[in-house]
């Protein structure tokens, strides 16, 4: 499928007419970590399969639905689950999600997730700042002929974790007294979990976590100029790190009883924004 800037357009303008503001902020809230669009206030909130051109969720954690209102002060648009390339979409149809924010006036984007830990020295439950990103596979979101309105071809993406963002969120941390690790987190396609051996690997090429989302959304984002926060939530221990399985409910369970301190990080963090 090639994609033109009218097919993006047209989602876009389905979203603004059912609201008279434009969102600065966006957030990308990852498997169980959903509960946050709760707290918004005055809410829209739009099925994703009513908006025009743009992708169903097919994972049970995720509740498909585009939420837009006010948070902490700040006009924000939050998606309450997001696409996966494992649920058999192609690389470039999850460009999807972030082009259409970017036309709804969004400047900058949170992306959270559930990640395993792969650095020995994080728990379970622990937040982690995401410094930059490992993705070694073929495909891009952003293949294909180019849409000058998203962007260059060619661009770079050595400040896509905007800095300023990143020492924002370690100073909300602080001052709530939330632990919090940085570091660089590994895209892995999925849906099978790593093996061992291949966590290993990554520990070895310079991952911290490891996971099967945001990567896709960051390089989006950064193509068309958006600031980007990302956090994981160490959901589980990496495989083979202890000596069992790593099971969904496992990576639920922990994500749900984490979720109140980082629910906490995020709305202050939205409010310093
Ligand atoms: N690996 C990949 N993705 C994940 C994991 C993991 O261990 N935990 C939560 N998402």
């Amino acid at each position: 499928m090639t994609y033109t800037y009218e097919y993006f357009k047209e989602s876009a303008d389905y979203i603004l007419d059912k609201i008279d503001y434009r969102p600065e902020i966006a957030l990308v809230l990852g498997s169980s970590l959903g509960s946050l669009a709760e707290e918004i206030k005055d809410q829209v909130v739009i099925d994703y399969k009513d908006i025009p051109n743009f992708l169903e969720t097919t994972v049970k954690s995720h509740a498909g639905k585009l939420i837009l209102g006010e948070l902490a002060g700040k006009k924000v648009a939050c998606m309450s689950g997001r696409f996966h390339y494992y649920e058999g979409y192609d690389f470039e149809q999850l460009a999807i999600p972030i082009r259409v924010l970017h036309l709804l006036g969004v400047k900058t984007v949170i992306l959270t997730n559930a990640a395993g830990a792969v650095n020995t020295s994080y728990s379970p439950g622990e937040i982690m700042i995401i410094s930059d990103h490992i993705k070694l596979g073929e495909g891009s979101p952003v293949r294909g002929p180019n849409i000058a309105e998203f962007g260059p071809r060619f661009f770079d993406m050595s400040n896509t974790y905007t800095q300023e963002y990143r020492e924002l969120a370690k100073q909300v941390a602080y001052e709530l007294d939330i632990k919090i690790n940085e570091g660089v987190y590994f895209y892995c396609t999925g849906p099978q979990f790593e093996s061992p051996a291949e966590i290993r690997a990554i520990r070895i090429l310079g991952g911290d976590a490891v996971g099967m989302s945001t990567v896709t959304e960051a390089i989006t984002a950064a193509q068309c100029g958006m600031k980007v926060l990302g956090l994981s939530l160490m959901s589980n221990m990496a495989a083979g790190v202890l000596d069992q399985p790593i099971t969904t409910e496992e990576v639920r369970e922990t994500a749900k009883q984490a979720s109140k301190d980082f629910k906490l990080l995020l709305r202050e963090i939205v409010r310093r924004m």
